[in-house]
């Protein structure tokens, strides 16, 4: 199962997997890491910061590990297929 991720504003990030699209931000809210070259997790559906290694939730953002306190920002989950807002 391939996934997707690319930057699609200064502020978010679209990640596409398994039929499944979400638009989260696109900075760490730990330190800021680029979350854009971060490792995504198809099986657990969660993303690692590539700075400290923090990992989200793809579907809620809820912080599933490492040293970030606050979850990422989910700011749409979108069928598969249709225009990006
Ligand atoms: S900046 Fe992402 S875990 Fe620290």
């Amino acid at each position: 199962m391939a996934h997707v991720l690319r930057q699609v504003t200064e502020d978010l990030i679209l990640i596409a997997m398994g039929g499944r699209r979400v638009l989260a931000q696109a900075d760490c809210p730990h330190r800021g890491g680029r979350l854009l070259f971060s490792h995504v997790n198809e099986r657990t559906l969660r993303i690692s910061c590539p700075l400290h290694l923090s990992s989200f939730d793809i579907v809620d953002g809820k912080v599933a590990s490492g040293p970030a306190c606050d979850p990422l920002r989910i700011h749409a989950v979108l069928p598969e297929e249709g225009e990006l807002p």
